[in-house]
């Protein structure tokens, strides 16, 4: 007897669909992503994708007028697709298919397969399971291809031959690295030796897509499993040769440097231990990019890497600018953090003075703590006797940023004095005086020297522009 999964079809949507179904006379089924994540009891899922073996378009207008409100259609016409949107559900409807289709091919869809083809031509077996919409088996599973048994043992492994599968649609090479990533799963040796062998026709893909599986990666809850597998099918060095540059320790004169490679990784893994932020993320990935093109050998000192911070935080912009990723403040934050990623430790290594610590709150305004987040991540020394100086370092530091930010309010800086008081004060007209006495109020503060508050900062400018011959 057929195991009966109407449990996953509670939601009046589905009778609605199936009625729908019937009163045409075809044939639907739930697929996909729903099915996928229903079994694995990862909640379900607000994307549901139906299959019609007839016309997916005709079916989602008929579902369209007997939901309340007469829901808009979108209908993509190329891709023999419609969507509803309805409530909080997002219902995608496609018509089953022999010939394989993807989003970016111009080739008109052929639409006549039985629901098996349209399970063929899916990316993983697990996501090729169907739950029937029909009242005569209403939430049978159909498995054609032991796709429970995957999900049970946690394989991604293709319906067919996987280089058919890949080269039908290229993005499921990163596909199937995303989903062994989110899910913890194995991608079966074939199927990650057909990664290797295609990976050349990624090129094919547009950059939205592919940042779009990236990000999923990166959210993931320890992407390191992704990049290494992206690395070892040989698909990061076309994406993000600027990470695979760091790979490798070389080793002059009995001196190493460390694989900056792996560390990055093993940053990215601890970094996602304490944020969900995708942009602390992606800086956590590209804080040390620019060690690969500044790395020097010095016979005195060894390995240095002098401006990486620097050379770094412009390859960032490079690197969004090539992938379309977003070229505003998103970018902006990353390239900040990139380039003040060694300002902490240094900090922390020397005596935590309180003027370093205002300037650094200075430097990195709001982002100061993100900042400080990145830095803890970046500790992966295995020596615990380090790895406990450098924690305590950064706790000190931390300590004092909260410290100075309540005595003197650096985060959001706005000068205590006007260059309009600076006028009257010495009846000046606009002036380079001006600019002269507001960076010395500034430095005064970010020294300790002064409070950050009106009347000593008055003070300090009254005797500033008297050393500058003013007269008030
Ligand atoms: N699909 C495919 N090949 C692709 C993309 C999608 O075969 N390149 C099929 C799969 O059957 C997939 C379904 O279309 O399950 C829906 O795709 P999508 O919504 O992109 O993914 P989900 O599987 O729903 O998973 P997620 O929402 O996590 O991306």
């Amino acid at each position: 007897m057929q195991e009966s999964h109407e449990k996953a079809l509670t939601d009046p949507i589905f009778s609605i669909i199936s009625q729908a179904a019937e009163e045409l006379g075809v044939e639907c089924y739930v697929i996909g992503g729903f099915v996928r994540d229903y079994l694995l009891n990862r909640g379900t899922a607000k994307d549901i994708d139906i299959v019609a073996v007839g016309s997916g378009i005709a079916l989602a207008e008929k579902v369209a007028s007997k939901l309340e409100g007469n829901p808009a259609i979108s209908v993509f016409k190329n891709f023999g697709t419609a969507m509803i949107k309805h409530d909080d559900i997002e219902l995608e409807f496609v018509g089953a298919r022999k010939e394989s289709y993807h989003r970016d091919s111009r080739k008109p869809v052929v639409e006549n397969g039985t629901l098996q083809d349209d399970q063929n031509r899916r990316d993983f077996t697990i996501n090729a399971l169907a739950l029937s919409l029909n009242s005569h088996d209403f939430g049978n599973l159909l498995d054609p291809f032991d796709g429970i048994v995957a999900l049970e043992k946690g394989i991604i492994r293709t319906p067919l031959d996987p280089d058919i599968t890949y080269s039908d649609d290229p993005l499921r090479m990163m596909r199937a690295i995303r989903f062994a990533t989110q899910l913890n799963f194995v991608i079966e040796p074939k199927s990650l030796q057909a990664i290797t062998d295609n990976k050349a026709r990624i090129k094919i893909i547009s950059k939205e897509r592919i940042v779009d599986e990236l990000n999923k990666i990166m959210l993931c809850d320890v992407p390191s499993k992704g990049f290494s597998l992206l690395h070892k099918t040989g698909l990061l060095e076309l994406i993000l040769p600027e990470l695979t540059a760091l790979q490798g320790i070389e080793e002059i004169e009995g001196q190493k440097h460390k694989d900056n490679f792996w560390h990055t990784l093993e940053v990215v893994d601890n970094i996602c231990k304490t944020t969900d932020k995708l942009w602390l993320r992606w800086a956590a990935l590209l804080h040390d990019i620019g060690k690969a093109p500044t790395k020097r050998f010095h016979k005195k000192i060894g390995w240095t890497f002098h401006g990486h911070e620097f050379v770094g935080s412009k390859m960032v912009y490079k690197l969004f600018k090539r992938l379309r990723l977003p070229l505003n403040e998103k970018m902006k934050y990353v390239q900040k953090l990139v380039l003040m990623s060694s300002r902490p430790i240094v900090l922390a290594e020397e005596f935590v003075t309180d003027s370093a610590v205002r300037r650094l709150v200075f430097d990195a305004g709001e982002d100061v703590e993100d900042l400080m987040t990145l830095c803890e991540a970046d500790i992966t020394t295995k020596n615990p006797k380090k790895q406990r100086r450098y924690k305590n370092n950064f706790k000190l530091v931390r300590e004092k940023i909260t410290e100075v930010e309540e005595r003197d309010r650096i985060r959001n800086f706005q000068p205590p004095v006007s260059g309009e008081e600076i006028m009257k004060a010495f009846n000046l007209k606009p002036s380079k005086e001006i600019g002269i006495i507001k960076e010395a109020i500034k430095e005064a503060i970010l020294e300790g020297e002064i409070p950050n508050e009106h009347g000593a900062a008055r003070d300090f400018m009254l005797k500033k522009g008297a050393s500058l011959g003013l007269k008030k």
